[in-house]
C-alpha cells in the first residue's frame, strides 16, 4: 500500500511539456519546494527509510541532489558530499564518465571525501535511464565505500521499459 504522503508530493511536482527541448516532459521540482509540507514529507519519507541503517555518507548528485541530500544527511547524522560536474571541485578528484542520449557527461568527487568502510546513500531528484546513478555508484565504490541504496524523488518509465520485456 502506498504511503498517503506520496500523492501530495506527486501533485506538487509541475510537469512542463517540451522543456528544455520538444518532446521532453520536464519534471519541475521547484514547485515541490514551494510547498513546505510536500518538501518536508519528501525528506521525512527518506529519513524514515534510512534511519538506523548505519549510513555514514550521503552523496548528492549535481544539481538537484544538492537540494534533497543535505536535509537527509543532517537528519540521519551522516556527512554530505557533492558529486559534481567537471571542473567545479577545487581539490584532487576522481572522475567517472557516463553516456547520455547525445554525447557523454562526467561526475567528479573529491579524493578523501569517503573512506573505505563508509556506507553510502546516493541522492538525486530523478532517475530516467539510470546512467547518472551508475556513474555515482562507481565513483563511491572506487573510493572504497559500500553503496547501500540510491534514493530518487521521481522515477521516469525509461528504466522500467529497458528492464521489462514487453513493457
Ligand atoms: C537529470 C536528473 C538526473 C539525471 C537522470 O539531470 O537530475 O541527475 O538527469 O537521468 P539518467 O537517469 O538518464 O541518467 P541533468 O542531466 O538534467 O543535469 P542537471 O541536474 O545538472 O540539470
Amino acid at each position: 500500500e502506498q504511503d498517503p504522503r506520496i500523492e501530495g508530493i506527486a501533485s506538487s511536482i509541475r510537469v512542463v511539456p517540451n522543456f528544455p527541448k520538444p518532446g521532453i516532459m520536464f519534471q519541475d521540482i521547484t514547485t515541490l519546494l514551494l510547498d513546505p509540507k510536500a518538501f518536508k514529507n519528501t525528506v521525512d519519507l527518506f529519513v524514515e527509510r534510512y534511519t538506523g541503517k548505519d549510513i555514514t555518507v550521503v552523496a548528492g548528485i549535481e544539481a538537484r541532489g544538492f537540494i534533497f541530500g543535505p536535509p537527509i544527511a543532517l537528519a540521519i547524522g551522516a556527512k554530505f558530499i557533492p558529486l559534481r560536474k567537471p571542473r567545479k571541485l577545487p581539490g584532487e578528484v576522481i572522475s567517472e564518465e557516463y553516456v547520455l542520449e547525445y554525447g557523454t557527461d562526467c561526475l567528479q568527487m573529491h579524493i578523501g571525501a569517503v573512506q573505505p568502510g563508509d556506507r553510502a546513500l546516493v541522492v538525486d531528484d530523478l532517475i530516467a535511464t539510470g546512467g547518472t546513478l551508475c556513474a555515482a555508484i562507481k565513483l563511491l565504490e572506487r573510493a572504497g565505500a559500500e553503496v547501500v541504496e540510491c534514493a530518487c524523488v521521481i522515477e521516469l518509465p525509461e528504466l522500467k521499459k529497458r528492464l521489462t520485456p514487453n513493457y
